[in-house]
């Protein structure tokens, strides 16, 4: 070899290794008007990053569609089918499932449109359009604002810019914060409210390895469902009807089913929901001795319970399945992401980086005063806040997210004090969040959680934080007969009367009557006044001075370091984050491969287990390898892991490969990596998938849906 052919390879090797590091180190959701081409390119992207998003021709970007509350689904078909993890669907699907017609154990596949299931409430929204308007949002600010005056003027300013944009009647807009407050984006979206139910696989693929697996790696999960928006006749979003129409997508997206390498560039499209990159060591600090323990502590008490009550009785496994999952989901991703921060030494990375932040040469002395207050005046706020951190988090997991008993008295509570404009508004909202619980509400099991949570509220919350009497419930025996007592006295459980035909039979005055003699209501109501009284009003001052603080320190970041890319903060608009398919490390000595394959379903199965048990038909396919032109080599991929920066939101996100193709479904995170939220890091970061074509198996081999495989288009 020629010297100088060695060197050029050697500098070649070099660039592509910086290149590399480059792009990931620091992880990255970008919003897609602002991609960084280049780099991508330099990373494998073989499209261009117009293909991606632009408003006057179709994009990749008219395919991805905000999914209910908070997941991202893709169009696969011209006919406006929607693809989305299982667990993304599992709320609707859950709703279509009875003891004797369970979904969510058999799975379903609709044979025609007609049997395809309405959803009420779940929604489908598109980006048509993103603008900046920062300097329209940000105008006539004055340095010298109270953040009062400064909320007010940007208010004022976000009104007056959405009413100069132009957009069609079935449209909305939207003007949303990034970089804390100091840019501001405007969101064009469309909206549809006809989203039907079409296939899902039975939980032992769609859930496989359920609560025991999440979140880890090496999984082997099929999370995928699939849903159809629905258009009036003029392709225009709207209300359920039964002359709706399949939606006419501006842009679907094709599906590869080509052979997958380590080091493929990978792209994931989506809606991540929140992410925390830019906060000072003090904030992580709280985060990891505070927030996260005591979150963990009390689901892990929940869980144990409902566990125990879910194996023992059907019913009540199918009521709670999608409860307990998401109790569960938070308090496994807290447990790793604890772990994750103090693996990695966040905090000291941090402080690191405030010292260079602070030591900056371009910054003149002032400025250099004025970094040092604002991280000195965090670090004081979030040491003193701990308490009320603390107490408020214990009063939100107990009164609202656990106990769903003390989550109804609490509304109640409040709706006895609404003044006459606000209570029927306030008492139909009531209503409808009363139709959700009831579903799939046991006043027993809830009892068993309730006194537990109440236990360990007073056990480990200060004596400030309580209310007369607190010191009799630290006993979970006191609680018991306490809450034995309230339960039959309450409409909340029934025993006195039907809460619901009380609300909506009576007058006010009748109403308010009758909730003041709820035992329930009565108890929960002192701690109400409590919390209002000496927990909100400290934690709002805080906030209000956290928020000022943090908006300046993100802006002193952005101008300390000018080189460097910050990405916004996801805040659930759309974004690309793009790296490539990648095994890790998560210890010594223990390598992970980036693949995982049927035969490793086939390795975890344990016959009727709750879950890792398997349909025959599955094991049949296995057995007989029939996987039609699905497997790769020998084997069927199963789960794949990238280096996306990737969350919460990102769920159903669509995976694309350097052609813009689909190849991946986006479900979950490695156990490792989920303090990515808040501190990625690229050695052990990695977003898992399902791999599509394990997806197109099962709708065609295990479910035999023909009917949808003909829709999509199919590159092989
Ligand atoms: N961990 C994934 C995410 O945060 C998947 C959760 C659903 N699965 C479950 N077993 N809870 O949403
Ligand atoms: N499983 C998450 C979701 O539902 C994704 C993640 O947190 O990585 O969005």
């Amino acid at each position: 070899m020629k010297k100088s052919t060695f060197k050029s390879i050697l500098f070649f090797c070099l660039l592509t290794i910086s290149l590399q590091i480059n792009a990931q180190t620091g992880g990255g959701m970008w919003l897609p008007n602002q991609l960084n081409e280049k780099e991508m390119k330099e990373m494998g992207m073989k499209i261009s990053a117009k293909q991606l998003f632009n408003t006057s021709n179709p994009s990749i970007k008219d395919a991805i569609a905000h999914f209910g509350r908070g997941c991202t689904s893709e169009v696969i078909s011209p006919k406006g089918l929607l693809l989305t993890n299982h667990h993304c669907g599992y709320y609707y699907i859950q709703s279509h499932s009875t003891v004797n017609n369970d979904l969510l154990t058999n799975g379903f596949w609709a044979s025609n449109f007609e049997e395809e299931k309405p959803n009420e409430g779940l929604k489908a929204t598109f980006i048509v359009d993103i603008k900046e308007v920062t300097s329209q949002i940000l105008k006539g600010l004055d340095d010298n604002f109270s953040e009062e005056q400064r909320n007010q003027l940007i208010q004022d300013n976000i009104d007056k810019t959405l009413s100069a944009l132009t957009k069609e009647i079935y449209q909305e807009i939207d003007i949303l914060p990034f970089y804390n407050g100091n840019q501001y984006y405007a969101f064009v979206t469309e909206t549809y409210e006809d989203i039907r139910l079409v296939g899902t696989p039975p939980s032992s693929i769609g859930k496989y390895g359920s609560d025991t697996d999440n979140w880890m790696w090496p999984r082997h999960t099929g999370d995928f469902s699939i849903f159809r928006i629905y258009a009036d006749k003029n392709n225009h979003p709207a209300k359920y009807s039964k002359d709706n129409v399949p939606y006419k997508p501006k842009y679907y997206l094709p599906i590869s089913i080509k052979e997958k390498k380590e080091n493929d560039f990978s792209f994931v499209y989506g809606f991540p929901g929140k992410t925390q990159e830019y906060l000072p060591s003090s904030a992580i600090e709280q985060i990891i001795e505070v927030i996260n323990p005591s979150r963990i502590s009390l689901r892990n008490e929940t869980l144990k319970i409902l566990d125990q009550n879910m194996r023992e009785n059907k019913e009540i496994k199918i009521k709670y399945a999608s409860k307990y999952a998401s109790i569960a989901n938070g308090w496994k991703k807290w447990i790793g992401e604890n772990q994750g921060l103090i693996n990695t030494h966040a905090i000291q990375k941090k402080k690191d980086y405030e010292t260079k932040l602070l030591k900056q040469t371009n910054a003149s002395d002032d400025e250099k005063n004025k970094n040092l207050a604002i991280l000195t005046s965090m670090d004081e706020i979030y040491k003193t806040s701990n308490s009320f951190i603390k107490a408020s988090t214990y009063f939100n997991e107990v009164f609202y997210y656990n106990s769903e008993t003390f989550r109804i008295a609490s509304l109640l509570s409040n709706l006895l004090n609404s003044d006459n404009r606000n209570f029927e508004k306030n008492k139909d909202k009531i209503i409808k969040n009363l139709n959700k619980i009831y579903k799939n509400y046991d006043s027993e099991l809830d009892k068993k959680v309730s006194a537990k949570m109440l236990s360990m509220y007073s056990m480990n919350i200060e004596p400030r934080f309580q209310i007369a009497g607190h010191e009799d419930y630290e006993k979970i025996s006191s609680c018991e007969v306490l809450l034995n007592n309230l339960w039959n006295n309450s409409y909340i459980t029934g025993s006195k009367g039907d809460l619901r035909s009380i609300l909506s039979t009576n007058t006010q005055q009748i109403i308010k009557n009758k909730l003041k003699e709820d035992a329930l209501i009565s108890f929960i109501s002192p701690y109400i006044e409590m919390y209002k009284n000496k927990i909100s009003p400290y934690l709002n001052e805080y906030e209000k001075k956290l928020d000022s603080l943090q908006r300046n320190y993100m802006k002193a970041q952005l101008k300390a370091f000018p080189n460097k890319k910050f990405f916004p903060d996801a805040n659930s608009t759309l974004r690309v984050t793009y790296g490539k398919i990648d095994g890790y490390s998560p210890k010594d000595g223990i390598y992970y491969k980036p693949f995982t394959t049927l035969s490793g379903v086939i390795e975890k199965y344990v016959p009727n287990d709750y879950e890792f048990d398997l349909p025959n038909k599955l094991m049949t396919l296995y057995n007989e390898k029939n996987y039609g032109p699905y497997s790769q080599k020998e084997d069927m991929i199963v789960n794949y892991i990238a280096t996306n920066h990737t969350t919460g939101g990102n769920s159903g996100s669509p995976a694309l490969d350097s052609q813009g193709n689909l190849v991946g479904l986006n479900f979950d995170r490695v156990w490792e990596g989920t303090m990515s939220d808040i501190n990625y890091n690229s050695s052990i970061c990695r977003n898992i998938m399902v791999d599509i074509r394990y997806i197109l198996f099962i709708i065609d081999k295990f479910a035999g849906a023909n009917r949808l495989i003909n829709e999509m288009k199919i590159i092989k």
